[in-house]
């Protein structure tokens, strides 16, 4: 067992560490399954660097906190070289004999590693720096990752976890088969993979680590660059394109290296990270309260991309509103493929003059959300101003305008296209959480005439030999629907009230009417007057609930729902299990992700209140780079910070 642990850890490491593979796949294989039968045999003499360790297979019931013995700082940001040389000049006026490494800047998650006499005992993630999660089962799923190094020695070392574009893609193509929401990109991937309560989908997804620092490394070596050839030795993966470099003029032109390489890597990167090579000038040129002044990160401008709009369709939401969507050659934009942008609304494309056959900038507005910025003019030949369409693409009914809103609506209450959206939402994770029944399935059963109206989710069960029978279900398949679909009616009152789609009602309004009105027969009674005076319900949201419930359809499709055994009223002390809900959340700092109001947005919709400063009543502070005396005063009252990828992963699915 000794000799096959040792071999087949040498064939991990020479085929994902070194990318040169010393045995065939076929041997390879062989040998693990020969030490899969010995240890199932012999678990004594299983060891803690075994590979098989690597396969996964337990699941975890959550994340032990784990307190960073050295907190784990982040990097100060600039943008052009004009702040970089301001970076050098902070530097020159304290120390006079440096150089600096570069480093690609991956674009993953910050991890932590412990070993205890050269072998592996703990990972964890930055949390808030201070306090991360102990995330080491996964973390031992990752082939590059040394389960013994080649010195019996204690260290922690730190890295990025990050998913390479191969992998990205593999993951998405498989999420899209199966009607699962798609990672916007590789971080986001990494991060919601590391966060897996499921070890075997960690290993299949294949995460790879870089590592780039040890923890007190004056202890081992004198410089970075001597930090990271000992790193190597030891065994771990590190990112050969560092380079040393002399002088401030040499750096800004290995940037642009660097710029033009990253281009053709496997993996994502989002700049450069610029180290003082030399460890004894550290403590001279100090530290900021959250980053070190000795280093700093060079952040490339978000990819711009240039392709060809083919066309301008039109998507109808649940409420009716026709938003026009730019149809584009695909194009690949900062890690992954670009095909559809939003372009909101009419206003948006005339003040723009975007029209059908442009040549147009896109890029991903917080590196997520595909956006056209602009026409390329100067390659304009003869294409048509864009017009507004008059009819719905889905029924034919005419489009509407109403005064003072930027949006058109379908005007035909039935329109087939609403219905679909109506359908989705109904039976979204958010809403009544019939998770087999997704976008694709909904689309699939209203082409055949199987799904038209919600009281058709609830009559499905009627034509289930023939649903069967339909390519791609099959027996299981179906039972698991009927299933989620029977479960469905246990969903909370709230849920329900949300999953109905009323315009303005979204999570956050169907928690606030249900507590005041705990019976549906109460709130299709309820006046504008008495809604309106309820606090967080403004008259728009009022007139949409009394307009909803005045409809004669509307209240047969609650009568049918009734019929079915649906929840319709209010329990106290039934509450969404959201950590966010009825809490108190402070956003501080810069956020990359989420915008300032799309981050709000989410925590209202999740039950939770936003508020400006912090103080004891704060539940949470989701500190974004940068973040100062809020931080600070969060930190002093023991208030729960997190950063925004532990938000974005807390979210989650929710926008
Ligand atoms: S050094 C004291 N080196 O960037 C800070 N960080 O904004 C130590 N990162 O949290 C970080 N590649 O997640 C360092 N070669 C690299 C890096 C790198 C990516 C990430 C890391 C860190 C963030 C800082």
């Amino acid at each position: 067992m000794t000799e096959l642990i040792e071999i087949i850890n040498q064939a991990n490491y020479d085929y994902h560490t070194m990318d040169a593979p010393s045995i065939s796949d076929q041997q390879y294989d062989q040998f693990l399954k020969e030490l899969i039968s010995l240890e199932a045999k012999y678990p004594e003499y299983k060891t803690e660097d075994s590979p098989t360790e690597k396969i996964g297979g337990v699941v975890l019931s959550g994340f032990d906190k784990v307190t960073h013995r050295v907190p784990m700082m982040s990097l100060s940001n600039v943008f052009n070289s004009e702040e970089l040389q301001q970076f050098d000049e902070r530097i020159k006026k304290v120390v006079t004999d440096y150089s600096f490494v570069t480093e690609l800047k991956i674009d993953g998650l910050a991890v932590s590693l412990t070993y205890e006499k050269g072998l592996f005992v703990r990972a964890a993630t930055r949390g808030n720096g201070v306090v991360g999660e102990d995330v080491t089962k996964n973390v031992k799923t990752i082939k590059s990752l040394p389960l013994r190094l080649s010195e019996p020695i204690d260290i922690e070392v730190r890295g990025e976890i990050y998913m390479p574009h191969k992998s990205f893609n593999q993951v998405n193509r498989q999420r899209l088969s199966n009607d699962e929401a798609l990672f916007a990109n590789p971080r986001n991937a990494a991060a919601g993979t590391i966060r897996q309560l499921d070890t075997k989908v960690v290993a299949s997804r294949n995460l790879d680590l870089f590592i780039y620092t040890i923890v007190n490394a004056e202890q081992y070596v004198k410089t970075q660059k001597e930090a990271l050839e000992y790193l190597s030795k030891l065994g771990f993966k590190v990112n050969q394109n560092y380079q040393l470099v002399f002088g401030i003029g040499a750096l800004i032109n290995q940037i642009e290296d660097y710029d033009r390489l990253r281009k053709a890597l496997a993996y994502d990167t989002d700049g450069v990270v610029i180290k003082v090579n030399e460890f004894d000038l550290y403590a001279t040129i100090g530290y900021t309260s959250k980053f070190p002044k000795w280093a700093t990160a060079y952040k490339f401008q978000a990819e711009q991309v240039e392709t060809v709009l083919t066309d301008i369709t039109f998507q109808i939401g649940r409420t009716g509103v026709v938003t026009p969507v730019a149809e584009l050659e695909p194009v690949l934009v900062s890690g992954s493929t670009v095909a559809r942008a939003t372009l909101h609304n009419e206003d948006y494309i005339v003040a723009k003059d975007i029209r059908i056959g442009d040549t147009v900038l896109v890029h991903k507005a917080g590196e997520i959300i595909p956006e056209v910025i602009e026409v390329v003019l100067s390659k304009r030949t003869h294409q048509q101003p864009f017009k507004m369409i008059e009819v719905c693409p889905v029924c034919g009914k005419p489009v509407i305008r109403k005064e003072g809103e930027a949006d058109h609506y379908c005007s035909n209450p039935s329109c087939p296209g609403k219905n679909i959206n109506i359908l989705i939402h109904f039976s979204s994770r958010v809403a009544m959480d019939i998770d087999t029944l997704g976008e694709k399935v909904v689309e699939t059963f209203h082409d055949l005439g199987y799904l038209n109206t919600i009281t058709d989710i609830y009559l499905l069960k009627n034509f289930s030999e023939e649903l069967k029978e339909l390519p791609g279900f099959g027996e299981k398949k179906v039972e698991n629907l009927l299933v989620a679909i029977e479960n469905s009616k246990l969903q909370t009152f709230d849920k329900l009230i949300f999953g109905l789609g009323i315009k303005h009602v979204g999570a956050k309004v169907a928690k606030i009417l249900v507590k005041n009105y705990p019976s549906m027969e109460l709130l299709e009674k309820a006046t504008f007057e008495e809604l309106n005076s309820i606090p967080d319900i403004g008259e728009m949201i009022a007139q949409s609930i009394v307009s909803y419930f005045a409809d004669p359809i509307n209240l047969e499709l609650i009568e049918e729902l009734k019929s079915f055994g649906l929840c319709m009223t209010y329990e106290k002390g039934e509450q969404i299990e959201h950590p966010f809900n009825n809490k108190t959340i402070v956003l501080t700092g810069k956020l990359q992700i989420f915008t300032r109001d799309q981050a709000s947005d989410l925590i209202e919709k999740l039950g939770g209140k936003v508020s400006s400063s912090v103080s004891s009543k704060t539940d949470f502070v989701v500190a974004g780079e940068d973040a100062g005396s809020k931080l600070k005063k969060a930190n002093e009252l023991g208030v729960k910070v997190i950063d925004e990828q532990t938000f974005k992963v807390m979210v989650d699915g929710l926008y």
